[in-house]
């Protein structure tokens, strides 16, 4: 099938690029003019594990293709992914100004049947105003129908995400749009769920806000183990092996960050409101996320006492291991506060340096973990790269001013840490 992709950010070019590595034929639709040379040469715009060779194949195979006109990709495409930003407004409402732009120009487009498919993460019932507004500016009356098809990738796994899913999800208003969704999945193997168009759109809000619940929920009880001497790691674990419950998302730390748990609970909490419902449940697993942080800072506290004219030394910046993305990192707040207090950084991801200069002043970033430690106060890990685990921890505490370790991501066992001569501090253990 032949596949219009509009906006080919995170989401939209892992489903370009996996889209053409099935055998259909793909146009991804950047504005960006440096990004769409970049993409036409075959490189990457994203950091993706798997992305660039996707690209790769897809150009040399003549099955992906990149323009910067819309009009182009509707003409030549029978199904057409919207895949645009969704950026949170200040009271958390998503700024649907994208979108709106972007489903006017398919309407002015169409000259035959269509399928519009929303994959952008919407308020529900967004699809009834792309559904208006294709009405409203479809010149040539064509035929369309819209389906909505929420994306449920992880970065950094995104690809795997997308050929091997738990699930895929299709709203859809009549068997013939679903035919053509179905068809367009045919290869990947997973249950395939049809429904109608609201509540594909709640799935994914529901789905975010419930794994996030589930990280603020351990986060909870991690409060409550290290009061009592218990292990928060244990506890999942004993926990997770009841089917019911599951092993994943139990991993507690600092919190979760990047752009789309923070920005999707926001924008639920919000779309309930405005239905007159109260999604207060979701209000505190806010509440505590945000705590996790200051929770960190009283835990470097406990170590260094006070911490005007101390050096902290942050490993990990990224808001999650294997991307560069510095999306509301938990790492910015962590070190705008330890900042606030009078602390100097230096700091040291491997993959996200570039973009955590665009948004921290004032770090000093490092080559790697070890000139990271060297005579810092304390060493604060804050992302679990794997790198980390591997780490000689006798040079580390040679090369630290104090022997201070506050793991914020649970990466260490207490014990061994203790036995090398640290002085050790975790989350919930
Ligand atoms: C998330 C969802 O997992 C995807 O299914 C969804 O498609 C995507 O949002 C989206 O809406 O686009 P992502 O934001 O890439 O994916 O990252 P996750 O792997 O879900 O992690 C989110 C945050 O939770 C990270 O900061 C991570 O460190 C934190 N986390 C995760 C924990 O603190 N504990 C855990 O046990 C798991």
């Amino acid at each position: 099938m032949n596949i219009c992709i509009i906006g080919v950010g995170y989401v939209g070019l892992v489903t370009a690029a996996c889209f053409s590595s099935l055998g259909h034929t793909v146009i991804g639709i950047e504005s960006d003019i440096d990004k769409l040379k970049k993409l036409k040469k075959g490189f990457s715009t994203i950091y993706e594990p798997g992305i660039d060779k996707l690209i790769k194949e897809g150009l040399r195979k003549k099955k992906l293709f990149f323009f910067s006109d819309i009009e182009k990709g509707v003409e030549k495409c029978e199904v057409i992914f919207i895949c645009v930003g969704t950026p949170p407004k200040d009271d958390g409402e998503p700024d649907l100004s994208h979108v709106e732009k972007v489903v006017r120009k398919i309407a002015s487009s169409l000259r035959g049947y269509r399928l519009i498919v929303e994959k952008s993460t919407v308020p529900v019932n967004t699809w009834q105003w792309v559904k208006r507004t294709i009405s409203l500016y479809n010149k040539h009356n064509s035929e369309f129908d819209v389906a909505v098809n929420p994306e449920f990738l992880r970065e950094g796994n995104a690809v795997k995400d997308f050929l091997h899913p738990d699930r895929i999800v299709m709203g859809v208003e009549n068997e013939r749009s679903r035919d053509t969704l179905l068809k367009l999945y045919e290869k990947i193997k997973c249950p395939k769920l049809v429904t109608g168009l609201p509540t594909a759109e709640i799935i994914k809000h529901a789905s975010n806000s419930f794994l996030a619940t589930k990280i603020s929920f351990i986060n909870s009880v991690a409060r409550l183990c290290e009061k009592v001497g218990a292990d928060v790691n244990e506890v999942a674990q004993g926990m997770g092996y009841d089917k019911r419950i599951g092993k994943s998302f139990l991993k507690a730390g600092v919190g979760y960050g990047g752009f789309c748990f923070p920005k999707d609970l926001a924008a639920f909490i919000h779309m309930a409101e405005k239905n007159g419902c109260d999604l207060g449940i979701l209000r505190e697993v806010q509440k505590v996320n945000e705590s996790q942080k200051k929770l960190l800072i009283s835990k470097i506290k406990d170590a260094l006492w006070v911490l005007k004219g101390k050096t902290v030394g942050i490993l990990g910046l990224s808001f999650k291991p294997d991307t560069d993305d510095m999306r509301l990192a938990p790492s910015i707040d962590v070190i705008n506060l330890l900042q606030k207090e009078g602390a100097a950084i230096k700091a040291y991801d491997p993959q996200a340096m570039s973009n955590a200069g665009k948004v921290l002043k004032n770090v000093k970033f490092c080559k790697d973990p070890y000139l990271t430690a060297k005579d810092s106060d304390c060493l604060v890990f804050l992302t679990e790269w794997k790198e980390f685990e591997l780490l000689d921890m006798n040079r580390i505490r040679k090369v630290l001013k104090t022997p201070a370790i506050v793991d914020g991501r649970n990466i260490f066992d207490p014990e061994k840490m203790r036995k090398l001569g640290f002085v050790y501090g975790g989350m919930g253990r």
